[in-house]
């Protein structure tokens, strides 16, 4: 008997918990209907908007990769250097909201049983952009997608009211979202930016405004290196750069410290990991602190665009680690989801080789930690 990979995501079921994320893998009809056909359980489409789209000159995504001998990190191909992370600057899709209608229709009754959310994103200045949130949402549920994500991370935006400047401020969090769940008929997605302080201020701002899960992580913002012989940046364009987002393997450990502050502080809620995942150990880990999706950027860019090997091996993976668990009375997600969640606790809470002269930093046991701050300033 064959695994049975299916999950159920806030109300959905998939054929497995694996989806290509929001990016260049799902920027088109095509690319769509191939990662269907070659496994994934779920696609979330590129970004779709209403405000004009303009890319910068020249390309907008690269790949450092490091030097295994010298540790040289780089941009510039060289054989035998593993892939570090993916560094772009690329806007939301530049293919506007009525290319997307139709085709959507069109990809969903090919595939009526796989998952197809569409990624939206407006600004949040005026009552005019909130409409523009409304009617991205209303147009792309009406032509038959499963589920909505809203982009409020995108980290390279110039506008204040849009993308993860939406995300780095809770009451806009809430707001949008809300203003998106008066119309959703469907479950709504908030894809959170990790580039705030404590991303459980802003996970609790989207589940106040009415989020059905979080989304996480999108890109880290980030630079390209310098060339140490030209000394410009390796991307830019007339020597100019601005910040972009980093994905890919680098980015693993940093997403999964947020998705845990996460998923410890909102243990009910539901989350769909993202960030660095190319093979199944790597979204078990996610799914231990758990989530109930995982979501593939990176690593699908670079293995025929849309991943086919990717999700053969995430399948393959899981598959193999339910048989390798059947012992335990594991059969699906559910059996092992959110195992490891409790095993992120505060830096006192870990053993120390003499635990009697550790006081969590504090001078002494009996000490309050206000009295200790006090006595500390006073001095
Ligand atoms: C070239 C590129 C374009 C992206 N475009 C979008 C986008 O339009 N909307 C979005 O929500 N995320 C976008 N992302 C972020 C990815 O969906 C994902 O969150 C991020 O790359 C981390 O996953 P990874 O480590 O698997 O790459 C983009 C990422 C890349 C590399």
């Amino acid at each position: 008997m064959s695994a049975d990979l299916s999950v159920t995501f806030t109300g959905l079921k998939f054929e497995n918990p694996f989806l290509l994320a929001s990016a260049p893998p799902t920027e088109s009809e095509s690319n769509i209907l191939r990662a269907f056909a070659a496994g994934w359980g779920g696609v979330v489409t590129k970004t779709i908007g209403v405000h004009p789209v303009v890319n910068v000159k020249g390309p907008k995504t690269n790949f450092n990769r490091t030097d295994p001998e010298s540790g040289h990190i780089s941009m510039k191909k060289r054989s035998g250097a593993a892939l570090h992370s993916s560094w772009n600057w690329e806007l939301i899709s530049d293919k506007p909201l009525d290319w997307w209608i139709g085709r959507l229709a069109r990809i969903k009754k090919e595939h009526p049983s796989k998952i197809l959310v569409a990624s939206i994103m407006a600004g949040s200045g005026t009552d005019a952009e909130m409409r523009h949130w409304q009617d991205l949402a209303k147009a792309c549920q009406e032509d038959g997608v499963d589920a909505l994500e809203l982009n409020l991370s995108c980290p390279h935006m110039d506008r204040p009211d849009m993308g993860s400047n939406i995300g780095k401020d809770q009451e806009q969090i809430s707001i949008v979202t809300h203003v998106v769940k008066e119309v959703a008929k469907v479950p709504v997605w908030a894809k959170l930016t990790p580039s705030t302080t404590d991303i459980v201020v802003e996970a609790r701002g989207a589940f106040l405004g009415g989020a059905d899960a979080i989304s996480s992580s999108n890109t880290f913002t980030s630079l390209p290196v310098i060339d140490p012989e030209t000394l410009e940046f390796e991307m830019n364009v007339e020597g100019y750069v601005s910040t972009g987002g980093l994905g890919g393997p680098a980015i693993l450990p940093l997403s999964l410290a947020k998705m845990a502050q996460m998923t410890a502080a909102l243990p009910d809620r539901g989350f769909s990991g993202i960030g660095g995942v190319s093979e199944f150990s790597h979204a078990l880990n996610y799914f231990l602190l758990g989530c109930g999706t995982v979501q593939v950027c990176t690593a699908a860019m670079l293995d025929h665009a849309v991943g086919p090997n990717v999700i053969r091996n995430l399948n393959q993976g899981m598959a193999e680690f339910l048989e390798k668990n059947a012992h335990r009375g594991w059969k699906g997600l559910e059996d092992f989801r959110g195992l490891r969640r409790d095993r992120v606790v505060p830096h006192s809470r870990i053993k120390r080789p003499d635990e009697a002269a550790y006081h969590g930093g504090y001078d002494t046991e009996t000490q309050p930690p206000a009295a200790a701050d006090a006595g500390r300033r006073a001095k």
